[in-house]
């Protein structure tokens, strides 16, 4: 559900930052980097009216968070926040950076774990989504922290520092909705509730992710880091080869 909206954002952020990019490489990283967020949100948008057909309509959650990117992380500052619009696209980026730290820490844990969960009864189709996703989100691990720092320079650090001090409350915060909401208005779960322990049992049985996204703050914030050591762009690539095979052979 977060993915769409939050890609889309991702997309309308960089079409600001593009014309400043001066690196011949870089610019093309970032035009790959557009090219394949809009993708990935329009193929999870179709996961969402695949729920719609099922019952489940997830609009009251996607339209406010939709709203949410507009009007608070949109091409102007919100009012009151006296920011220049260099800085104000900088702290984006840097939020982008820090979401693009954990979409790499996903993709690695969705692809280390995919046998796992295939054998427990993870559905198929979600599956192979997630792993080509995953795939592509190591393949680009580089390029939101790289503009980051050709943009920003010596001011990347506190950029990336507050963007990660901004992304965790407000992802948290929005999983903990958006779990929330799906249980209460999934009809094959009638009367159920959902609370932290769920999640805690879900996390020990390694069913999701939990340490992994803990122990990736830190890393981050060192300030010699850089995303090349966070994975290895040859699974990744292996993966997205067997996919691509996959689709040739329908
Ligand atoms: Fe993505
Ligand atoms: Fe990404």
């Amino acid at each position: 559900m977060l993915l769409p909206a939050g890609e889309r954002w991702f997309v309308d952020v960089y079409r600001e930052a593009l014309p400043l990019v001066r690196d011949e490489r870089l610019r093309a990283d970032v035009r790959g980097f557009m090219g394949q967020e809009a993708t990935h949100a329009r193929v999870h948008d179709a996961v969402l009216d695949h729920l719609r057909a099922a019952g489940l309509d997830t609009r009251p959650y996607t339209r406010r968070l939709e709203s949410m990117f507009e009007r608070g992380f949109g091409a102007r500052p919100p009012p009151g926040l006296p920011l220049s619009p260099r800085t104000w696209l900088e702290l984006r980026l840097g939020g982008i950076a820090a979401v693009e730290h954990f979409t790499c820490v996903l993709g690695r844990w969705i692809i280390e774990r995919s046998a796992a969960l295939d054998a427990a009864g993870a559905d198929p189709t979600m599956m192979a989504l997630l792993r080509w996703h995953g795939a592509e989100e190591i393949e680009h691990r580089a390029v939101a922290f790289e503009t980051l720092g050709h943009l920003a320079g010596r001011r990347a650090y506190v950029m990336r520092a507050i963007g990660m001090a901004l992304a965790v409350p407000i992802m948290i915060w929005l999983w903990d909705r958006g779990t929330r909401f799906l249980v209460a208005r999934d009809p094959a779960l009638a009367g159920a509730r959902t609370g932290y322990r769920d999640f805690v049992r879900a996390t020990t049985a390694r069913r999701v992710p939990g340490a992994e996204l803990v122990a990736a703050i830190p890393r981050f914030l060192r300030p010699g880091y850089h995303p090349a050591g966070e994975a290895s762009i040859d699974v990744a690539r292996a993966v997205l080869a067997r996919v691509l095979a996959d689709v040739r052979a329908g």
